[in-house]
C-alpha cells in the first residue's frame, strides 16, 4: 500500500492509503477527496486533476512529460510544482507522497 496525503486549501489533510499502481488522480476519487474533478477520466485532456507536489517529492514524481506540460497551460493558478494527478503513478517509492490541492479546478 502506498500512503498518500492531500492537503486541501482550508488546512485540512486526507489522507488515504492506496494500492500500489494507481494514479494519484485515482487514489483521490476513490477517497472522496472532491477536489479533484478529473473530468477526462485520466486521459489527459482536461486538467481538472490538478495539484501541487510539496517541494520534498519533486524529485520522485519526476517532471511532466511534454504533453503534460501542454494541458498544464489550462491548469487555473499553475505554479513551477504543478502537476495533473492522473499523470503520478503511485509506486512504493511515492509512499507518503504530500500534495496541495488548488482553491478551484477550473
Ligand atoms: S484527469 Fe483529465 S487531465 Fe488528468
Amino acid at each position: 500500500m502506498v500512503r498518500v496525503r492531500f492537503q486541501r486549501p482550508d488546512g485540512s489533510e486526507a489522507a488515504c492509503d492506496v494500492p500500489a499502481g494507481l494514479s494519484l488522480m485515482e487514489a483521490a476519487l476513490n477517497n472522496g477527496v472532491d477536489e479533484i474533478i478529473a473530468d477526462c477520466g485520466g486521459a489527459l485532456s482536461c486538467a481538472t486533476c490538478h495539484v501541487y507536489v510539496d517541494d520534498g517529492w519533486m524529485d520522485r514524481t519526476g517532471a511532466p512529460s511534454e504533453i503534460e506540460e501542454e494541458m498544464l497551460e489550462f491548469a487555473v493558478d499553475r505554479r513551477p510544482n504543478s502537476r495533473l494527478s492522473c499523470q503520478i503513478k503511485l509506486g512504493e517509492g511515492l509512499d507518503g507522497l504530500s500534495v496541495a490541492l488548488p482553491q478551484r479546478q477550473q
